[in-house]
């Protein structure tokens, strides 16, 4: 009788555990409360100069943003920005150029502060893919800070590229910093209603 009783604990615990996972769409995400997760994030929306009509139409939050809030919600991380001292021009087109001419020269554009993550472990870092790879005020954050020892995870909006060559650029800028495989969203899905399990579902198979 003792027996039959566990065995039907058991399948009604089982039965309760899958019903909830099902319903949540995704088991939750990994656990970093033992780790000090800091998300940083480059976009282009905070800095441009903006007109009316304005080409990113009116919109508040950016795609890499959208995705750097749902990582830093899951992982209890801090948020930072990256803000370069140059605004990049109204025209989305002139802007398209200039970053190909950063990329070219190799530039490094000056950014306002360097927010300083030298307390945290696990830095995530994202950014638009911007002709195939990181920004070049990435480029300048990477070199004006120490990740050595720390783990650091990439994530990237693209509208086709995916993370493109910057995983590997990253790689080689960090040589003494745990790189690991990073995330991609296509930035017209990262308001999707399915991007928040995606995300989950990327952060409960990193491995820290
Ligand atoms: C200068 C520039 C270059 C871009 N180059 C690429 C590219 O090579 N490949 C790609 O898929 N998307 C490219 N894009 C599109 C952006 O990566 C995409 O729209 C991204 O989601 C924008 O993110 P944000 O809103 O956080 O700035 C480029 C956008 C800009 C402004």
């Amino acid at each position: 009788m003792r027996f039959f009783k566990t065995f039907v604990a058991s399948v009604l615990m089982f039965c309760v555990g899958s019903v909830g996972l099902l319903a949540s769409g995704v088991a939750s995400a990994a656990d970093f409360s033992n780790h000090k997760v800091a998300v940083i994030t480059f976009s282009l929306l905070h800095n441009r100069e903006h007109g009316n009509p304005d080409p990113q139409e009116g919109k508040t939050v950016s795609n890499t943003e959208v995705i750097g809030n749902l990582i830093a919600k899951e992982t209890n991380a801090d948020l930072f920005a990256l803000h370069t001292q140059k605004l990049y021009p109204l025209s989305y087109d002139e802007t398209v150029d200039l970053a190909r001419e950063e990329q070219r020269a190799n530039a490094r554009p000056a950014l306002k502060e360097i927010p300083d993550v030298s307390a945290y472990d696990v830095i995530f870092i994202g950014y638009p893919n911007w002709w195939g790879t990181y920004p070049m005020a990435i480029a300048t954050y990477l070199e004006s800070v120490d990740l050595s020892g720390k783990t650091v995870i990439p994530f990237c909006t693209h509208e086709g590229s995916r993370l493109g060559r910057s995983q590997s650029d990253l790689e080689q800028a960090l040589p003494n910093s745990k790189v690991l495989d990073g995330f991609e969203c296509r930035g017209g899905d990262t308001l999707d209603s399915d991007t928040p399990d995606n995300v989950k579902e990327f952060l409960n198979d990193l491995t820290l």
